[in-house]
């Protein structure tokens, strides 16, 4: 049968653009089912989560930032907006896909296909001496302790002192494996506090912060 189209109508596209790329929600869904161990989460934090992370830096006056575990881009975009021109920022991404796409996404924003155990050599070929703030939201829980030391200490030592760094955990702070990621913490900071929990997530998410 022959299909009559009007002149000025488009031939029909075979999909949109926007269907064939998924977005990175959608991504980030579909790489949980393939690495959950990585992932962590299904579902990206939630706004409040994302706020809370950020909210205790100094991310107007920071010089250098990087965020561990960006995923789907919600905490980055919150950071970007905080940020003074001219201030340096990457992300580290282990997931590739998410990374790809969130990179197609965030034309022009390093995010990178890296482990956040190389954020020094990160730093060293971008040519970043120290950064202010480090905004990590790893399945730190996850992690046996010999890499949560491993991870940790990479960004403590990558941080100027007095620079900030921020997590979230989903689990209880009273929990055993939750106190003992606290006194790895203390280990590798000056000072780590539970800033808050933002009761508002599923589980409840808890988010601390330290300074070096
Ligand atoms: C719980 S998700 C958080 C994603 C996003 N930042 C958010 O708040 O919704 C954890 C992210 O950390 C990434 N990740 C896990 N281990 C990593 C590692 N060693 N280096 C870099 N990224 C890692 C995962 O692929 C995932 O995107």
């Amino acid at each position: 049968m022959t299909t009559l189209l009007r002149p000025t109508e488009p031939p029909p596209a075979t999909a949109p653009t926007s269907t064939r790329r998924l977005s990175s929600g959608l991504v980030f869904l579909r790489q949980f089912f393939r690495q959950p161990a990585v992932l962590g989460s299904p579902f990206p934090s939630n706004p409040r989560v994302s706020r809370a992370l950020i909210d205790q830096l100094d991310l107007e006056g920071a010089s250098a930032v990087a965020e561990l575990g960006p995923g789907s881009g919600v905490v980055t975009r919150l950071i970007r907006r905080r940020l003074a021109p001219g201030a340096a920022f990457f992300a580290v991404e282990r997931n590739e896909r998410l990374a790809r796409t969130l990179q197609r996404e965030m034309p022009g924003v390093p995010i990178l296909h890296d482990d956040a155990g190389n954020v020094g050599a990160i730093m060293r070929a971008r040519g970043i001496a120290a950064l202010d703030c480090v905004v990590s939201s790893l399945p730190w829980l996850l992690f046996g302790p010999e890499l949560q030391g491993r991870l940790l200490r990479e960004a403590a030592g990558a941080l100027r002192p007095g620079g900030g760094f921020s997590m979230v955990t989903y689990r209880n702070p009273a929990m055993a494996s939750v106190r003992a990621f606290r006194g790895r913490m203390e280990g590798v900071f000056g000072r780590v506090w539970l800033e808050r929990v933002v009761w508002s997530a599923f589980p409840p998410a808890s988010i601390y912060y330290a300074t070096r």
